[in-house]
Formats: C-alpha cells, sequence, structure tokens
C-alpha cells in the first residue's frame, strides 16, 4: 500500500514544511506545526462546482455592472461591506467564540426581504437555530436552514434550491472528500475555502464563511483564508459588555476604514448609528479622573469616556492597568507627564478604563488620558461640557489629529462646549458654531492651566 502523503502546517500561519519544526519559519510561533495528510483518496469524483471555460479578455472590454451591489438587511453590515454585498464575493466573517457571529449572520438572513438564503450550519442543530430565529423575528420566509459538513452535499443543494445567497457557519467545520485530514485542520479549511471560492466565483452568488479566531490566534484556519477571501470583517467587542464591533480588515471591494457598531439584546443585535450617545454616560456630577476623547471608528467621529485612577501604591512596584487602551501607549503618557509635566506617579497606581467595554487605537485619545490620569492625580474634574482630541508627542507637545472638522461637529452636536486640539489646527479649522469655542494648544502646561487653572 502507497505511504500516504504528509506534510506539516504551521497552525498560526499556514507555512507548510516537509518535516516537522520546532520554530516556524515565517511566523516565529513555536510548536505551532501539525502534521496533516494530504494524499487525494483514489476513486473520488472531483468537486461539483462548475468550471466554466475561461479566455482572456482586453480590461475594456469586460462590462462593467455596477448594480451587483445589493443590500443585506442591516444598514451596519452594509456599511462595513462598503455599500452592500457584491455578486460572487467570498467574504469571511472572523471572530471568537461567542461573540456573536451566528446571531450576525443568522438576523441578516432572516431580515433580507425577497431573497433566498441558504444558511448551513455544522456547528447548531435545527432547534437550536429555529429557538434563535424566534427570539431575532423571522421576516424572511425563504430563509433555509441546512445541517451539513461535507461540501459535496452541500453544493447538491445548492444547485437544488438555487438560492442567491449562501452562509456557511463555520468554515472549520466544512470537510471536503478530497482531503482526508479531519475537520478544522489547516488543509480542509483551505480546500474547502478555495472549492466556495471557485463556487461564488463561478455562479455569482455571494458567500459567507464564519470562521473562529481563539485569544492567541492559534487554530487559526481564518488566517490563511484571509488571502483567499474579497473581504475580512472581524466581528469584536468583550463579551461581558453588549456592545460589538464589525471591522472591515481587507476589502476588495471597498473602504476598510468602515465599522459597525451593535449591541447585544435579548432580541439579537440592535445596530446602533449614533454610537457617541451610548458611550458616554450623560452624568451632570462631576467627576475627577474622568475626561471625554474623541475618537474616529471607521469614517464616523465619536465621543467616548475615558477613566483614570491614580492612587498611592500600596507595594514596591506600582501598577499600570488598562482596559481597551494600549499598555504601552499608557506607559509612554505616563513617562511622558513625569518628565514634561512634573507629575511624580513612579510611586502611583495608575488604571485606566474606556468606558463601554470598546478598545481603542487611535492616537488622538492621547489627550485625554492625559487629562483623566492628572485629573485623577489632582482629584479636580474636568468640566462635563469640555471635550479633546490630540495627540501627545514624547516631547509634550500637542500634536494635530486627522478629520478636525467632522469631530469639532459631533461635539458641538452633542451638547459640548469647547473642544481643545492642537495649536497645529489653527489654519485649517472650518467648523465653528455659536456657543462653542475651539482652545488651542501647543504644550501640556498650556493644557493643564486651561483645565485645572
Ligand atoms: P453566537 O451568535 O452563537 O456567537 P458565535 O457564533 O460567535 O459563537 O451568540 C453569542 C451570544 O449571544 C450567546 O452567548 C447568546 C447571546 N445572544 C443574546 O444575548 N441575545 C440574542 O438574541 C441572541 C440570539 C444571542
Ligand atoms: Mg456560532
Amino acid at each position: 500500500m502507497a505511504k500516504a502523503k504528509t506534510v506539516y502546517y504551521c497552525q498560526n500561519c499556514g507555512t507548510q514544511s516537509s518535516q516537522w519544526l520546532g520554530k516556524c519559519p515565517s511566523c516565529n510561533q513555536w510548536n505551532t506545526f501539525v502534521e496533516e495528510v494530504i494524499a487525494r483518496s483514489g476513486g473520488n469524483d472531483p468537486v461539483p462546482a462548475a468550471k466554466p471555460v475561461s479566455k482572456p479578455v482586453p480590461v475594456q472590454d469586460i462590462v462593467l455592472d455596477t448594480t451587483n451591489r445589493s443590500g443585506t438587511g442591516s444598514q451596519e453590515l452594509d456599511r462595513v461591506l462598503g455599500g452592500g454585498l457584491v455578486a460572487g464575493s467570498l467574504v469571511l466573517v472572523g471572530g471568537e467564540p461567542g461573540i456573536g457571529k451566528s446571531t450576525l449572520m443568522l438576523q441578516a438572513a432572516l431580515n433580507m426581504q425577497d431573497r433566498r438564503v441558504l444558511y448551513v450550519s455544522g456547528e447548531e442543530s435545527d432547534q437550536q437555530i429555529r429557538m434563535r430565529a424566534e427570539r431575532i423575528g423571522i421576516g424572511n420566509p425563504a430563509c433555509y436552514i441546512l445541517n451539513e459538513t461535507a461540501t459535496r452535499n452541500i453544493f447538491q443543494h445548492i444547485q437544488a434550491l438555487s438560492p442567491s445567497l449562501v452562509i456557511i457557519d463555520s468554515i472549520q467545520t466544512l470537510t471536503t472528500d478530497i482531503i482526508d485530514a479531519s475537520a478544522g485542520s489547516i488543509s480542509q479549511i483551505r480546500e474547502c475555502a478555495s472549492e466556495m471560492q471557485r463556487f461564488a466565483k463561478s455562479s455569482g452568488v455571494p458567500v459567507f464563511l464564519v470562521g473562529h479566531i481563539t485569544k492567541d490566534g492559534l487554530l487559526a484556519g481564518p488566517k490563511v483564508l484571509e488571502h483567499m477571501v474579497d473581504t475580512v470583517l472581524h466581528f469584536e467587542g468583550d463579551r461581558h459588555y453588549g456592545y460589538r464591533i464589525l471591522r472591515s480588515v481587507k476589502n476588495r471591494f471597498g473602504s476598510t476604514a468602515e465599522l459597525g457598531i451593535f449591541e447585544m439584546g435579548s432580541n439579537g443585535l440592535r445596530e446602533i448609528s449614533n454610537p457617541s450617545e451610548i458611550l458616554l454616560s450623560h452624568s451632570t456630577e462631576q467627576l475627577s479622573g474622568i475626561a471625554i476623547g474623541s475618537t474616529m471608528e471607521g469614517l464616523r467621529p465619536m465621543l467616548i469616556e475615558v477613566q483614570a485612577l491614580v492612587s498611592t501604591s500600596a507595594y514596591g512596584t506600582p501598577q499600570r492597568s488598562s482596559t481597551g487602551f494600549d499598555l504601552r501607549r499608557l506607559g509612554m503618557l505616563l513617562a511622558v507627564l513625569e518628565k514634561r509635566g512634573g507629575f511624580r506617579l513612579g510611586n502611583k497606581d495608575v488604571f485606566l478604563n474606556i468606558a463601554g467595554g470598546i478598545r481603542v487605537d487611535d492616537p488622538s485619545l492621547d489627550l485625554a488620558v492625559v487629562a483623566a490620569i492628572v485629573s485623577s492625580a489632582e482629584d479636580i474634574p474636568v468640566s462635563s461640557k469640555t471635550c479633546l482630541a490630540a495627540e501627545v508627542g514624547l516631547s509634550g507637545e500637542i500634536r494635530a489629529v486627522s478629520r478636525i472638522d467632522q469631530r469639532l461637529s459631533e461635539a458641538a452636536k452633542l451638547g459640548f462646549e469647547r473642544m481643545i486640539v492642537s495649536a497645529y489646527h489653527q489654519k485649517n479649522i472650518q467648523f465653528s458654531a455659536s456657543g462653542f469655542t475651539i482652545p488651542l494648544v501647543r504644550r501640556l502646561d498650556e493644557l493643564f492651566s486651561l483645565l485645572f487653572g
């Protein structure tokens, strides 16, 4: 009997090797190589995905179809996709288990009007899906649920049903019989995804693939898929908070700057079209350690509450802890405050929290972080009618941020009376509103005299 052909795949990045390696030469992760059988078992028919004979066409002769985008029934999802779903596109929706990927997909399928949707689930039973559908509300009678994991059978059902959208939940459960490896292994995932890709491209039916990512990015499947699919969406958020963010990481048909915000409730996901309103606590009480910063989430400005607590450390080594904000950036800002602002924070514990369980990596939040820390350290509240938007440089200089007019108009709309920005914006601010002032600051000490007198 012929020996089965096996190769080793890095489970993190998908690098292939003929022998086992301790450290992946491509992603430098340790102990990620797993042996997988890739021998094709003889006698099986090839996949039934239709393969039309292709021929080269001059680029100007390709008919541009501008009507091939269709709505998904969810405005936020449409926005992240770049204005709707493109015919024949393959979209990967990744996220940690339990974040709500299945809910998002089922909800889109159930809200789509006049569209036949096939929702293939390899993870949940019909009963479970029906129960979830009850909670969400069934708005589309042509939403079909299929419990199947073999791609051969799935394609047969697709041929019989001819749906206009296919959702696969999840890609890790699919198996194709031309590969002997077990479901969820890199070679299975890759082969099943490429079958789906061939199907989408040849039929023009868009396909959603749901993929799991673990906390440390291992069992990564989706990572190796990223280059195969047209669009990669990340669904993220803290499981203990209701908010979820749908981010586009790669998009062949639109910008990756867009993002959609949802709130998980008892009836599925609710779209949030005005994020600032939920992220601000709107308390009229003046508390120290709180500052409102402006950040861009996609192309939308968003105001967000930054909370800091500075207290004298009980132990020799002070703690620095941060939720929703990069800990290293916090360390940098503390060093700047110490060196350029003259604050003695070396023996203090510093805790930082971005309200709402949202993770922000926009440097324009720096100024609000600094203001919240100093406010807590000095126990002087920042006026609740003030918000801030600027980056802080290593020498304590206050730097300009992008899209300043949009940020200013969002702040004015939400009832703030002033927004502190960098003096470098002086010439390019067009926005003005009555009763709204825009103090310009150049260095940290100017900020402190403005905020705390
Ligand atoms: P799920 O979509 O199964 O997550 P994933 O497919 O990413 O693993 O759902 C995640 C959580 O959402 C689950 O713990 C239950 C919760 N949930 C609600 O809070 N409200 C709802 O209406 C639904 C359908 C789910
Ligand atoms: Mg799921």
